[in-house]
């Protein structure tokens, strides 16, 4: 199974959301390709139920979500509040550990709280981090999880890391993660570099920003990885 996860990030109005979901109507996809939208919190209830009526078929994640329950935790969006329209949710992004000053301690705890309710989440990690990042999630069974290496300089910076380094670092992840357990690579992908990462044989899909908010490119990314 190959994941292409579209990370719209704080992007977007709802026009431009919906005109996005739009572009992709009646969309047939590969067996062995799963796509997955994350948009901002307020939006995933208008994109899943575009989804739904334009038969398009791609899944939708949470960008994050409340490390708590639900309870007295003002502006905090808790699982049960999306889990009938998420399959996924994505965590620790290096944006919420940086600007957001999230902790190993609050993403292993945003984990458990997608586990209870049956989402999965995306995990991200980057180097030189990664095994304590990991080893946080001590408590979780590691194959109900999928990990996405970013490395934080490839992020949105047009650079992207060389193939030959994400197999090496992904594979060493998959060591400790388990080789079953799905692992992306995320920072500057689009439709031209993508082939050259699943090529190593140990990429399992991509966690993308920028080349996700455009409908074309996002389309070629899909084609491309098909
Ligand atoms: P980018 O972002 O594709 O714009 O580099 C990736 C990410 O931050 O998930």
């Amino acid at each position: 199974m190959k994941y292409l996860v579209a990370n719209w990030k704080s992007h977007k109005t709802i026009k431009q959301a919906l005109a996005w979901v739009d572009a992709f109507e009646n969309t047939t996809l590969d067996h062995d390709i799963r796509v997955i939208v994350a948009p901002a919190f307020p939006f995933i209830h208008f994109v899943h139920s575009r989804l739904e009526e334009k038969k398009v078929p791609f899944d939708v994640a949470s960008q994050d979500i409340s490390p708590f329950p639900q309870g007295a935790y003002t502006g905090a969006v808790a699982t049960e509040m999306i889990e009938k329209w998420v399959r996924y949710g994505i965590v620790g992004h290096s944006e919420r550990r940086k600007y957001f000053h999230e902790t190993n301690q609050d993403v292993a705890n945003k984990v458990t709280q997608l586990l209870d309710l049956g989402i999965t989440p995306i995990v991200c990690i980057d180097v030189p981090y990664a095994e304590q990042q990991i080893a946080a999630l001590e408590e979780v069974s590691f194959p109900r999880l999928i990990f996405a290496y970013e490395p934080v300089e490839a992020i949105g910076s047009g650079t992207p890391d060389s193939p030959d380094h994400a197999k090496e670092i992904i594979s060493a992840v998959k060591g400790k993660v388990g080789e079953l357990t799905p692992v992306l690579y995320g920072g500057s992908v689009t439709a031209e570099n993508a082939p050259g990462f699943l090529e190593t044989g140990v990429v399992d899909g991509f966690l993308v920003g920028g080349t996700s908010l455009d409908a074309e490119k996002w389309r070629d990314l899909i084609n491309a990885c098909s």
